[in-house]
């Protein structure tokens, strides 16, 4: 069975059992806690806690992915950084509700449907069969009822195919800051967790305080890779369709040849290439924050990767285009964005040859720091190849050179440093680092800090008062072409030929602090798409958005002397009203290309 077979017949069987067949969300989710989507059930976060569903009870989706929390483990057999979920979700259940048709269920429901398609449908024998149950702590009880469902069965922990474990394992929840949240019961193939049914029977807030819900939701989610790579009877993800075009093409330039068994290096170059295609064909271009910080540590690790196994320059670009291959049908982002894709990738190259080319000066300059000195009381003479963790740090903050890879080549040439030393004050640098810069850390993939928030809202808030102010005082040809925000500035790219004149700029301040100063409210609503551009919301032209989307209006129509200023379509966050903003002022004023102008402005 192909992966597209798989796909269908995953989303056909819950069709046939009343589930609506839900779209994949964009991987830019709108929950701004979070940067990416990382499950299936982000989409329906807000149906888990009582916000009626436009789709019904049960819903049904196969979900475009991206996590970088296992970014260490891939290159192994089932671990990936960007995959595809199939999820089927049961919103407002309560406790005792089952039954067919369009109405909620839960675990009975639940685990029946899943042993039901895994065992029937897919024909994966019962004793390959694993399942694993919540097992029990302080704050919320062993999960019983999933045990007496799974006995039914066949599986119990007397025939050792039915086993326990703690939070760390057998517990979801919340994506983002808080959300619903609740024990899970999971499918295992042999060693391979296949799918994991999450029964959604809490709220953690900010604070992670658990509370029971009072109508309780399914979420479940099982990777199409893996499900493939079982069904197709491979020994690892890599081995499917899914990615065998991809393998097979590293393999004709090079990577171990037809043959070899395969390497981690091959995997990781073919997990991240693909995401990076996702990611680029949202919209998210490489860059040193958030998404596209991410974007660009996958593509400089395929880079790096690639170097490792003599993989020739731009070998990247035959790759994505097999990506492209691949999910063109599925997914035809990936091809209408195919030049975005292919244009990033390869200047992205370019900037890391660069990088890679000054870093290394500036490594070579740092070994010069070592000096010969005499120790102890026998005055012995020893060199000491110390290098400054400051400096190194500051190459990689500075050139974007991969901390991985400063590591690597200190090792090589600086044999004499101190590691013990170096690593210290390397991690002390990183955590400063880290605190300051809303960017670098891994961390950051599951949530932003409350305060970094705030500002965040403040400068998206202040993003569209400016561009409204740019259409009101220069015209309406003016679009957004780009924006970027780090927790000190704004960035705003837009067309326009002309440099604009200081009267210009003075008179686009005045008006944003003007607006700042009448205190408007930033409206949310949640609408279909085409509602949102008939009612003349503006939309970044590079950004795909699903069927439904969040618009931010400013201003209140409602008022005597009211109108809306600005009215946009965007994932957020944004303050409630603008005079939270302070003052606005505009920094700078230059050029960003052919026919676009770039504006930098800051809150004080
Ligand atoms: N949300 C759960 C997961 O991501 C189940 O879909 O594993």
């Amino acid at each position: 069975m192909k992966s597209k077979e798989l796909r269908e017949r995953f989303l056909g069987f819950f069709e046939k059992k009343g589930h609506k067949i839900v779209p994949s969300s964009s991987l830019i989710p709108t929950d701004p806690s979070v940067l990416l989507t990382t499950a299936g059930m982000q989409q329906f976060k807000e149906y888990f806690l009582g916000k009626p569903s436009p789709y019904g009870k049960r819903a049904v989706s196969c979900q475009k992915c991206l996590r970088t929390s296992d970014i260490k483990a891939v290159g192994d057999e089932s671990h990936l950084t960007f995959l595809e979920m199939l999820g089927n979700f049961s919103f407002a259940a309560s406790a005792e509700a089952s039954g067919e048709g369009g109405a909620s269920y839960f675990k009975e429901e639940a685990i029946r449907l899943a042993f039901e398609l895994v065992n029937s449908k897919f024909q994966i024998p019962n004793s390959k069969i694993i399942v694993t149950v919540f097992g029990g702590d302080k704050e919320v009880p062993r999960d019983n009822e999933s045990v007496r469902i799974w006995e039914k069965f066949g599986f119990s922990e007397k025939k050792g195919n039915l086993t326990f474990t703690g939070r760390a394992d057998n517990f979801w929840g919340p994506t983002g800051l808080e959300g619903p949240c609740g024990p899970t019961t999971e499918i295992y193939f042999g060693k391979v967790e296949l799918w994991n049914l999450v029964f959604n029977e809490y709220y953690q807030d900010e604070k992670g305080k658990l509370s029971e819900l009072e109508q309780k939701g399914v979420d479940t989610g099982m990777g199409l890779e893996r499900l493939a790579m079982i069904v197709q009877d491979k020994n690892s993800v890599y081995e499917t369709d899914l990615f065998s075009p991809i393998i097979e093409e590293i393999r004709v330039r090079g990577g171990t040849g037809e043959g070899q068994s395969l390497i981690r290096e091959e995997r990781i170059i073919a997990d991240h290439i693909k995401s990076a295609v996702f990611l680029i064909s949202e919209g998210i271009f490489p860059s040193n924050i958030e998404r596209g910080y991410i974007l660009r540590r996958l593509l400089r690790r395929a880079l790096r990767f690639g170097k490792l196994i003599n993989l020739p320059k731009n070998f990247l670009i035959p790759l994505a285009q097999k990506v492209i291959e691949i999910y063109r049908d599925v997914y035809p982002e990936v091809k209408s964005k195919e030049t975005d894709v292919l244009t990033t990738i390869q200047n992205e190259e370019e900037k890391f040859e660069k990088t890679l080319e000054k870093g290394l000066k500036e490594l070579n300059k740092l070994e010069r720091i070592g000096r010969i000195e005499r120790i102890g009381i026998s005055g012995e003479l020893k060199i000491f190849n110390r290098v400054n963790a400051k400096a190194a740090f500051d190459i990689y903050q500075s050139y974007g050179f991969p901390l991985e890879m400063i590591q690597e080549e200190l090792a090589k040439r600086a044999l004499l440093v101190d590691k013990k030393e170096f690593e210290k004050e390397f991690k002390e640098e990183f955590k400063k680092h880290q605190e300051i810069s809303r960017a670098g850390a891994e961390k950051k993939f599951g949530g932003v800090g409350k305060e970094a928030n705030y500002e965040s809202a403040k400068l998206h808030t202040a993003t569209h008062l400016l561009h409204a102010a740019l259409r009101q005082i220069l015209g309406n040809y003016v679009k957004q072409m780009g924006s970027d925000i780090t927790s000190q500035r704004l960035r705003f790219d837009f067309s326009r030929a002309k440099k604009l004149t200081p009267e210009e700029i003075k008179k686009v301040e005045d008006l944003v602090n003007q607006k700042i100063k009448e205190n408007l409210e930033v409206k949310k609503e949640e609408i279909t798409y085409e509602e949102a551009i008939s009612s003349g919301a503006l939309a970044f032209f590079k950004e795909k958005y699903p069927a439904r989307v969040t618009v931010y209006s400013i201003g209140d129509p409602s008022v005597p002397s009211g109108q809306v200023f600005s009215k946009e379509i965007c994932a957020g966050p944004h303050v409630k009203r603008t005079s939270e903003l302070g003052n606005f002022k505009i920094i700078k004023e230059e050029s960003s290309g052919a026919g676009i102008r770039r504006i930098r402005a800051v809150l004080k």
